[in-house]
């Protein structure tokens, strides 16, 4: 088995970019589980799925085949072999991603789905639930988090990104109730491991972030 780096925090905080850096420096393995829930909530949105409907929105999810490629240094999300990329990033997707993400059968087969990710490979992989719950025994573990008002501007770039434009207020909002959803579920909610190194990013340059994770890893494990 490879050498699992486990990075969770709450959205905005600066989780995935630092992820995908570190990933990159160290030359690991990058997954984000949050795209593979979006993916998740996309194909539900797509097929008008009642969010109820806890049974068909699991067999859903366990007939998708989400993949993930590096295409020109940008990390894409495929779902059944079409780039998801942009699609899992609209507001419309962020809406319902933590209500979809709540189901306990849409945990279960997204958790199978990452270990099975694994086979011998180093590995950063970025979520909610990956040092409690996926991975409670990940040689690294990393709690990522940020003030409401600064998460909210870093989001506000990724709408402008895709063409969107939402204001800060809209996005507070927006996170507030994915926080209060997230932290709530009593499937694997979004907890700080006993043993997680926190990082506040509020005053820290992505630099800086990137920096005191990779000389964490590197440290410990020369
Ligand atoms: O990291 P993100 O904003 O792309 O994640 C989208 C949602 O997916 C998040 O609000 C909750 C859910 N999620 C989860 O429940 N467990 C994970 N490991 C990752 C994401």
């Amino acid at each position: 088995m490879g050498m699992i780096v486990a990075i969770d925090g709450p959205a905005g905080s600066g989780k995935s970019s630092t992820a995908k850096e570190v990933a990159r420096k160290l030359n690991f393995t990058y997954v984000d589980t949050g795209a593979m829930y979006r993916a998740v909530t996309l194909a539900t949105l797509r097929k008008n799925i009642d969010i109820e409907n806890d049974k068909l929105i699991t067999r859903l999810a366990r007939k998708l085949d989400i993949r993930f490629r590096w295409i020109d240094n940008v990390h894409h999300t495929f779902l059944d072999n079409e780039d998801v990329s942009d699609a899992i990033r609209t507001s419309a997707v962020a809406a319902m991603v933590s209500p979809v993400s709540a189901i306990p059968g849409v945990r279960i087969v997204m958790a199978e789905q990452q270990r099975a990710m694994v086979k011998n490979d180093n590995i950063v992989m970025e979520g909610r639930d990956i040092g409690t719950n996926v991975f409670p025994d990940a040689d690294f573990k990393f709690y990522i988090d940020a003030d409401i008002h600064v998460r909210a501007k870093r989001r506000i770039n990724d709408y402008r990104k895709i063409g969107q434009s939402l204001t800060i207020e809209e996005i507070v909002i927006e996170l507030k109730k994915r926080d209060k959803i997230d932290s709530s579920r009593s499937h694997s909610p979004l907890q700080k491991a006993e043993d997680a190194i926190t990082i506040n990013t509020s005053n820290l340059s992505f630099q800086e972030q990137v920096d005191q994770i990779v000389s964490i890893i590197r440290e410990k494990s020369d």
